[in-house]
């Protein structure tokens, strides 16, 4: 960095764990190029400081104590966060002004509106930083195109499978809500808002361009004045400690030890997702079934209205599995799908699970769940080709079709078919194309050296 008063970065990450992530990852990233760094964050899901002493921590008090902040009622919480974070926000950022140091910019997620609001009223430029795929984004547009042309909602169910014209791979089905219902006017004003980047001086991905670039290409010809900076896999562009907010539980790492190369499947639906106990007791079933080793990570509150998901598994289930299996609550997942037994990762396919897999040559079994995971899910499947979907909601009612038989099929495809070691072969292949994106001269390590500049030009 050429200039020789410190330049600061404020960053305000939306507070849930596929957020954080990749919003820490990119302080770590500034901070190594030289940047000082607070991450201005709510009391809510708040990072843990110790963990990064490099970072400057302002707590903002989000008065979401006791509100109800799961997924169903997550409209409400944003809208709290919002409203209370504001002041304190501002009440911050007049005094940083006033400090020695230059405060470049505040970087964000677009869901934290309020981050707009007072940059704007004092003059500070802003950045939104995506933690999303472009491709995922574009299909906003496309959703609001086809709301536009009064084609959505579908007449009937049956249209869902249908791919969306000139939208190819998405189907309806994939499209961010359901395609056939109404959509409440909060929900789509929420949907505008996340999507929309207002007063931004540039926008930061953390994504690769040659996984993303056509849809990289079509946002960018919208706001061809707003410069974009496509720097991802941000997890490897520097290295981080952990940025988990459960603890993790590390013995996994000596039991994956024990198991032979690519043998094992790796089994998480990340930080949110939820499934109902059917569901769990056919994965446990599946697995077993398999008949090949599996670590498998069953969050607390993996199943919907309980926080102890694992109470709910097949009594026998251990017994069942032996040591072919191991169940955690938490695992250090990047860690994980680095270690050479594990061969494939079942997944829902948030974006951080899908590009850690991605860096790491694992093939997937895609088991979307909401949000990206669907667009993730069909970009994994039909246009990298490096996974296979897990259909669940299937009406056949034959029993070699039930989802414990398609789960047991799906491990098996995925660890010991041709087809399965295709799939690896693409997957270590597209595991080096990111690999020289991020070597100099290579696509994020040059958007990553355009940043720093244009932070730098920003704090001027
Ligand atoms: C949410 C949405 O679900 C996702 O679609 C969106 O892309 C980001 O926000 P989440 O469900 O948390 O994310 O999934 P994901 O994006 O995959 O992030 C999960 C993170 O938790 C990953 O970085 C993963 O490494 C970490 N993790 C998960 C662990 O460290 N241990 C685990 O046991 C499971």
């Amino acid at each position: 960095m050429k200039t020789k008063r410190k330049v600061r970065v404020v960053l305000v990450p939306y507070p849930f764990q596929g957020h954080i992530t990749p919003m820490l990852q990119l302080g770590t990233i500034l901070h190594s190029k030289g940047f000082s760094i607070t991450i201005a964050h709510t009391n809510f899901n708040s990072p843990l400081p110790s963990i990064h002493p490099q970072f400057t921590f302002l707590p903002l008090p989000d008065k979401l104590d006791g509100f109800d902040t799961s997924f169903y009622n997550i409209l409400n919480a944003v809208s709290v966060m919002n409203t209370n974070c504001e002041a304190p926000f501002e009440e911050y950022l007049v005094g940083m002004m006033e400090e020695e140091e230059l405060l470049a910019c505040v970087i964000y997620d677009s869901i934290m509106t309020f981050v707009d609001v007072v940059a704007l009223r004092l003059g500070i430029p802003t950045m939104v930083l995506r933690t999303t795929t472009a491709a995922y984004m574009h299909s906003h547009i496309l959703m609001f195109r086809l709301l536009a042309h009064k084609l959505l909602p579908l007449p009937d169910e049956s249209q869902l499978h249908a791919t969306i014209p000139k939208a190819y791979p998405l189907r309806f089905k994939d499209l961010p809500l359901d395609a056939t219902k109404e959509i409440p006017k909060a929900v789509l004003d929420f949907i505008h808002s996340y999507t929309d980047i207002r007063s931004s001086s540039g926008v930061i991905w953390n994504t690769v361009d040659k996984l993303d670039s056509w849809p990289l290409q079509q946002l960018q010809r919208n706001s061809p004045a707003v410069p974009f900076f496509p720097i991802g896999p941000l997890h490897k562009m520097a290295p981080t400690s952990t940025t988990s907010l459960i603890e993790e539980d590390t013995n996994c790492m000596s039991w994956l030890d024990r198991k032979a190369p690519n043998s094992v499947v790796y089994v998480s639906l990340g930080s949110l997702a939820t499934i109902d106990e059917k569901e769990l007791i056919e994965m446990a079933r599946g697995l077993a079934k398999s008949e090949q080793p599996f670590l498998w990570v069953v969050r607390p509150s993996l199943l919907s209205g309980t926080d102890d998901a694992m109470g709910s598994l097949p009594e026998d289930f251990k017994e069942v599995i032996g040591d072919r299996g191991l169940v955690v609550k938490w695992a250090p997942q990047k860690k994980v799908l680095a270690h050479p037994a594990v061969g494939g990762f079942f997944t829902h396919c948030g974006w951080n699970s899908s590009l850690e897999s991605i860096c790491e040559g694992v093939p997937l079994i895609c088991r979307p769940c909401f949000a990206d995971q669907t667009v993730n899910a069909r970009y994994i499947t039909h246009v990298w080709k490096i996974g296979i979907e897990l259909e669940i909601n299937n009406n056949n009612s034959n029993k070699n079709n039930c989802l414990e038989k398609r789960i047991e099929r799906a491990v098996r495809t995925l660890m010991v078919s041709e087809q399965g070691k295709e799939m690896k072969k693409r997957a270590i292949e597209m595991k080096v194309e990111v690999e020289r994106s991020m070597e100099i001269g290579g696509s994020s390590c040059q958007s990553l050296d355009h940043l720093v500049e244009f932070i730098i030009s920003l704090s001027r």
